[in-house]
């Protein structure tokens, strides 16, 4: 039978993922977190103490044989992303992946090649797509309120200190996969009319 709400497992309990947690927590219409997993004991305690939810894991690979979880939210550092999308595909669970996406292309194809196959969703944490501002932009831009396009010029800044794994480019592109790559999918959503 088909449970009255998605039951989300949150693969990562660190920064961003406890920003997932707490969205459980002020409610998501449809969805509820069932389990949070984490290798690091102690990130794994604070996510069961703040949420309140007792079902714990310390390793992903079970979370894939609890046929109670019908989805996964991946919020680890991305040099995992990739095997972790793979497996949960694999197993039937719904995903959405934290950005960046994975190490590099290649990674990428196959995970949306695994969900495909395996008809299940894929969502990327791109969420300025979704921001008011940048969905005036380019609404303005459609609508040629702005005219020929030549620059787009992006300051940002994440609002807390880079973790250790993000210092190492053999795990991760540092600012610029983690930062940047925001920028980068704002791009793309402007591309068309960049190049009309
Ligand atoms: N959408 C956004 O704007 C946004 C913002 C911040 C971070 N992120 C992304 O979220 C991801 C995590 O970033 P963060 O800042 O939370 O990092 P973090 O280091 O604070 O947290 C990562 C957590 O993953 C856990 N972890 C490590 N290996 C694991 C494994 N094999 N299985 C399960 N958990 C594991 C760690 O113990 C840690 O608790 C990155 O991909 C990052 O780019 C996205």
């Amino acid at each position: 039978m088909k449970p009255e709400k998605i039951r989300v497992c949150l693969i990562g309990c660190g920064r961003a993922g406890m920003i997932h947690a707490r969205n459980f927590m002020g409610g998501i219409h449809g969805a509820v977190l069932s389990a949070p997993c984490d290798p690091a004991k102690e990130m794994l305690e604070n996510a069961s103490e703040e949420t309140g939810v007792n079902k714990c894991y310390t390793d992903w690979h079970e979370v894939m044989k609890d046929p109670d979880i019908d989805a996964v939210i991946v919020v680890t550092p991305t040099q995992f992303h990739h095997d972790i999308v793979i497996a949960a595909a694999e197993s039937g669970k719904h995903v959405f992946c934290e950005k960046p996406m994975a190490s590099d292309e290649k990674e990428c194809d196959e995970m949306i090649e695994a969900c495909k196959k395996n008809g299940v969703l894929l969502q990327i944490g791109f969420m300025r797509r979704f921001d008011r501002s940048f969905q005036r932009g380019k609404m303005m831009l459609d609508q040629g309120m702005i005219g020929e396009v030549t620059m787009i010029r992006s300051n940002t800044y994440g609002p807390s200190e880079p973790k250790e794994w993000m210092y190492d480019v053999h795990k991760n592109y540092g600012p610029l996969g983690e930062v940047n790559s925001h920028d980068f999918d704002s791009r793309a959503q402007m591309t068309h009319v960049m190049q009309a």
